[in-house]
């Protein structure tokens, strides 16, 4: 049974199926890896651009992140307040889902994207409290449709930018590298 399996699959037609089932391995894999390059699929495709375009101010909808360590995702109701009065919410199809978590009174679950792990603190308040501009972090805003993250914030990210900002200043460094600032 194996053994007419395998002169079978050295025939010239078997030598073609071997290579149509590599091949559909490599691209299933491939198509993989494809999708997790991809933004998260977002309950509203909510458009960066378009709102930042319009002069609404980052901190307008995240005004976290002035005051405490997160910034926050504003809340339906504070998208309601502009847009009952857009003509194009009752119409679009990208504003529907918006009109039922309203209608329904049930939040919507965005997807973060931008995260670091538990263990880490991060506080948004001292950086832009130092003078930090969003974009230094989340890259152009108003280039992006669906929030993607520009970079993985990993820890020699975080120290890389420490260490510029300490410059010469010894006891800065000391404090802003410390394993203890930033895990506690
Ligand atoms: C200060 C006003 C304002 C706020 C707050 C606001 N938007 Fe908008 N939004 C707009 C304007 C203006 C447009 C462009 C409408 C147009 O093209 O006619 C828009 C467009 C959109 C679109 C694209 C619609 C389309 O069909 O092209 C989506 C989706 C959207 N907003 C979702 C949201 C969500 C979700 C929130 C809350 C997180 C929100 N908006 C908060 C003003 C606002
Ligand atoms: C009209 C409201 C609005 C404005 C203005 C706005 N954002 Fe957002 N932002 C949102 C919403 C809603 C989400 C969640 C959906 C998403 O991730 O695409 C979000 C997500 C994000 C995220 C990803 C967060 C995560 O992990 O889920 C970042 C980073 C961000 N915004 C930065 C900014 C910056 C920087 C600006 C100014 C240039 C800005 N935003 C302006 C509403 C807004
Ligand atoms: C020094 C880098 C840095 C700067 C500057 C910065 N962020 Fe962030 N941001 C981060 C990191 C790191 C996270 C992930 C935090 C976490 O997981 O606790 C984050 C998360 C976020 C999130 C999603 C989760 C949340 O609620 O915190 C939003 C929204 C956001 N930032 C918006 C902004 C806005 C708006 C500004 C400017 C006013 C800004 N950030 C400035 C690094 C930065
Ligand atoms: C783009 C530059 C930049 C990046 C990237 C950055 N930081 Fe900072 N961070 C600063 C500056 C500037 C200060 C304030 C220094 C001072 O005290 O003047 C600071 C201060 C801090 C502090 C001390 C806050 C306090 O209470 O004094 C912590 C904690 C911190 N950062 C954590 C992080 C973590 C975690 C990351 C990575 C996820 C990160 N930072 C990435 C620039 C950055
Ligand atoms: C400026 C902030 C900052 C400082 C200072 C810092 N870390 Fe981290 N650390 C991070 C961030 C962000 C992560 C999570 C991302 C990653 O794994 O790179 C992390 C992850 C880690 C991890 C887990 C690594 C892994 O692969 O899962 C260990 C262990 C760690 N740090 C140890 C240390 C020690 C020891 C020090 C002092 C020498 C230190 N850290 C100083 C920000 C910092």
């Amino acid at each position: 049974m194996f053994k007419r399996l395998f002169d079978w699959l050295r025939q010239p037609l078997g030598l073609i199926a071997v290579g149509i089932v590599l091949l559909t391995v490599f691209s299933l894999a491939a198509y993989g890896i494809f999708l997790t390059q991809q933004s998260s699929a977002q309950p509203i495709q909510f458009p960066h651009r378009t709102h930042v375009g319009f002069g609404i101010q980052c901190l307008y909808c995240h005004p976290g992140a002035a005051r405490g360590p997160s910034a926050g995702i504003p809340s339906q109701a504070k998208c309601w307040g502009c847009h009952q009065q857009i003509a194009k919410t009752q119409t679009s199809a990208l504003l529907a889902p918006l009109k039922q978590a309203v209608e329904s009174g049930t939040p919507i679950q965005w997807v973060p994207v931008a995260m670091v792990p538990d263990f880490v603190q991060f506080n948004h308040r001292a950086h832009v409290a130092a003078g930090q501009n969003c974009e230094d972090c989340h890259g152009d805003m108003t280039l992006v449709t669906i929030a993607e993250n520009p970079q993985v914030f990993n820890m020699g990210w975080c120290l890389d930018c420490h260490r510029k900002a300490a410059g010469e200043d010894e006891a800065k460094l000391l404090k802003l590298a410390d394993c203890g600032t930033c895990h506690y």
